[in-house]
């Protein structure tokens, strides 16, 4: 049996690899550890609390001492890292707990691979430590690393310690760069949830700027089943793009949204841009195709769809995010913007 150390595995992405392996994979135990920041959730994982290859520990992945407890109590082989502070918005007002989650933590999880000499490293990283592209091309795993938020700045370090810990110690790492991820379970502060949310409520859709800002959208259960490909064929030391080939304005996205909630265009609000904000991002993920046996199975048309029905089943979930701190955090945002 392979044992896992799966980190963030309460939050977005990390709850649906979770969720994939188990319902998957019965040769998989997976120790979950999650510091359970506003964007962990223990309801992403309702039904798996008690599964018996399911172990949650609530930490923090900068705590050396419980991450040497954890994986020596629970022989641990291989750790795949999600835990991150993840939102660009946030970096922007606040970037200091991006260097703390990305940087100091990564660094803290490398150090206890590269101490108890484990089998496989897995950097859950993103394709916007490449910057941002012009009308045309795609980044491929050769494009340089150039980041331009403090949150990408953040995983492209993360990236660069990752590397340097293989370079110089030997650790048998991986890196996944993905492109933006929907589907069940994103917090409502990412474009998607937030615009089904507000529309479902009939609130303003803030689109920041002339709304033509591209993204490549993944399907998150595509890039849950990437990650397990990586974990059985990838060689150490290789680098992944995962994307989903959906490559979508901002104003397409929410367009389609509201026409599948049967909501006016009016609620369309363009509000001030982010500063900063990275034109477009577009992945070559035929690296990932041609070596791993993986392409992505959902077209986006499918994927929204599937995402729209999630939350349309799960307004309950939604509820207990929104009427708590999140208020706060809406307001700060979008009021007066
Ligand atoms: P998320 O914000 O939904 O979840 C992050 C999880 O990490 C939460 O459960 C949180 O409690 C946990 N966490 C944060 N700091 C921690 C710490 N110090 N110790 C332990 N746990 C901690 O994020 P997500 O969208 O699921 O993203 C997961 C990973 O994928 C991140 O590394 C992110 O950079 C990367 N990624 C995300 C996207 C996307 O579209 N969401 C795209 C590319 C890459
Ligand atoms: P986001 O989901 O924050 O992901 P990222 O910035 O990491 O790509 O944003 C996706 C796109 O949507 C990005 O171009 C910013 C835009 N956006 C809005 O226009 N309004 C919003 O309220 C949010 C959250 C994002």
């Amino acid at each position: 049996m392979r044992r896992f150390l799966v980190t963030g595995g309460a939050g977005f992405i990390g709850s649906n690899f979770v969720r994939m392996v188990l319902s998957e994979h019965a040769d998989a135990l997976i120790v979950n550890l999650d510091k359970l920041t506003y964007a962990g959730n223990l309801e992403n994982l309702a039904e798996f609390l008690e599964h018996q290859n399911h172990k949650f520990v609530r930490g923090d992945i900068c705590d050396a001492a419980l991450v040497d407890q954890v994986i020596d109590e629970h022989q641990i082989d291989t750790i795949v890292n999600f835990a991150a502070e993840s939102h660009v918005d946030r970096s922007i007002t606040g970037p200091k707990a991006f260097i703390e989650a990305n940087v100091t933590g990564t660094l803290t999880l490398l150090e206890a691979a590269r101490d108890k000499d484990m089998e496989r490293f897995v950097q859950i990283s993103t394709d916007e430590v490449y910057g941002s592209l012009g009308p045309e091309g795609k980044f491929t795993e050769q494009t340089p690393l150039s980041p331009n938020s403090p949150y990408s700045a953040s995983k492209a370090a993360a990236d660069h310690l990752v590397r340097a810990f293989g370079h110089t110690w030997g650790v048998k790492y991986n890196i996944t760069r993905c492109s933006n991820n929907y589907g069940p379970y994103q917090f409502p502060e990412k474009l998607i949830p937030l615009m089904i949310n507000n529309a479902l409520g009939d609130k303003d859709l803030p689109v920041y700027g002339d709304g033509l800002y591209v993204r490549d959208w993944l399907y998150v259960y595509d890039h849950c089943t990437a990650i397990w490909q990586v974990l059985q064929k990838a060689p150490p030391g290789e680098i992944y793009n995962i994307g989903g080939c959906n490559e979508k304005a901002n104003l397409e996205v929410i367009n389609l949204i509201l026409d599948r909630l049967d909501k006016p265009k009016s609620l369309i609000k363009h509000v001030a841009d982010r500063p900063g904000h990275d034109r477009r991002y577009a992945i070559d993920a035929s690296k990932a195709i041609n070596e791993l046996d993986w392409k992505p199975s959902v077209s986006f048309e499918q994927g929204i769809n599937k995402t729209i029905d999630w939350y349309l089943q799960n307004r309950e979930w939604l509820e207990n995010i929104v009427s708590g701190d999140y208020q706060k955090y809406y307001q700060s945002m979008y009021e007066n913007r």
